[in-house]
């Protein structure tokens, strides 16, 4: 698991500090009418002797009507400002990227200028400053898109596409999270974020766009022929080989991720060969076969090669 801060009072957006804003204020203002009225019913309480009927009144009405009217207008006309800026579409020529959410994980496509796809998967990368286009849906049952600290959350519905302008403003790693119960391994159903400068991130999603490296050590090689042998590549794809796989993640740059099974584990060969031959007590649920009887030699093979696919 990636050690992120996974909080809406690390604001790192435009929405997400709007939204901090607004909580603070809305807080404040909480806290601080709460101590008014404890206090008047303090002072109720210990006032010796009748109260005037015309103090009496005025803190009826006052306190009672004109306060609150005044305080809710006031909070109203400050909130409802911000609804048309948290829902604009991003400006057109703005980066798209299409995620859907599947059974417990995160197909992840980038739309290049040509309108091609580029696939990844769990983890999303961003350049800072710059709006983003999200296109939101699902492939099974009712997720939510959430990145808690670049803005707000965003149901992903089978058969229907939504949407989400999201501006980071922070370079960082952030997480994500799927904010809607899906079922067992919801909870573990997480993604990370890299808001990176623009020209990394132009030299990161060019890699991306590329086919897959042909592996050159002796291990890696051997690991390919693993990976097939096996059958992975009837869930994965491996753009630039046979595997063409959709069922599950592209395996493309898997190397180059930070973490492993929607963010669960940190990607290392370690957590690698566990998340092969342990599958299901790493994510109970998941919808991978638990390799449990591979040979090491083969283990260790298929983790080499997948961990150079950089
Ligand atoms: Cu997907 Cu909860």
């Amino acid at each position: 698991m990636i050690e992120t801060p996974q909080s809406t009072f690390n604001a790192a957006g435009r929405a997400s500090e709007d939204i901090a804003n607004l909580f603070y204020w809305m807080s404040g203002g909480a806290v601080a009418i709460w101590l008014i009225v404890i206090g008047l019913a303090v002072y109720a309480i210990y006032q010796p002797g009748e109260h005037h009927p015309r103090t009496t009144k005025l803190l009826v009405i006052g306190g009672g009507a004109v306060f609150p009217t005044i305080v809710l207008t006031g909070l109203l006309c400050f909130s409802l400002p911000m609804l048309p800026d948290l829902h604009r579409p991003a400006p057109s020529g703005s980066l798209q990227i299409h995620v859907s959410g599947v059974l417990w994980w995160w197909r992840v496509d980038y739309i290049g200028p040509d309108g091609e796809k580029i696939a990844t998967a769990n983890e999303i990368r961003l350049p800072v400053d710059q709006p983003v286009e999200f296109k939101l849906d699902s492939e099974d049952v009712i997720h939510s898109f959430w990145i808690p600290s670049l803005g707000g959350k965003v149901d992903m519905i089978p058969g229907r596409q939504t949407r989400l302008q999201l501006h980071p403003t922070r370079v960082g790693t952030y997480r994500g999270a799927c904010a809607e119960f899906c079922g067992k391994a919801h909870a573990q159903m997480n993604f990370d974020v890299v808001v990176m400068p623009v020209d990394e991130f132009d030299d990161w999603l060019a890699r991306q766009s590329e086919p897959a490296k042909q592996p050159i050590e002796p291990d890696a090689i051997a690991g390919q022929q693993v990976f097939f042998k096996y059958g992975c590549s009837a869930c994965h794809a491996v753009r630039g080989t046979d595997a063409k796989g959709k069922v599950g993640p592209d395996l493309t740059h898997f190397g180059s991720r930070l973490s492993i099974a929607a963010s669960v584990l940190k990607n290392n060969p370690e957590n690698l060969a566990r998340w092969i031959t342990q599958t299901h007590d790493v994510k109970p649920g998941a919808e991978m076969p638990q390799f449990d009887s591979l040979p090491d030699d083969d283990l260790q093979a298929m983790v080499a090669y997948l961990e150079q696919l950089k």
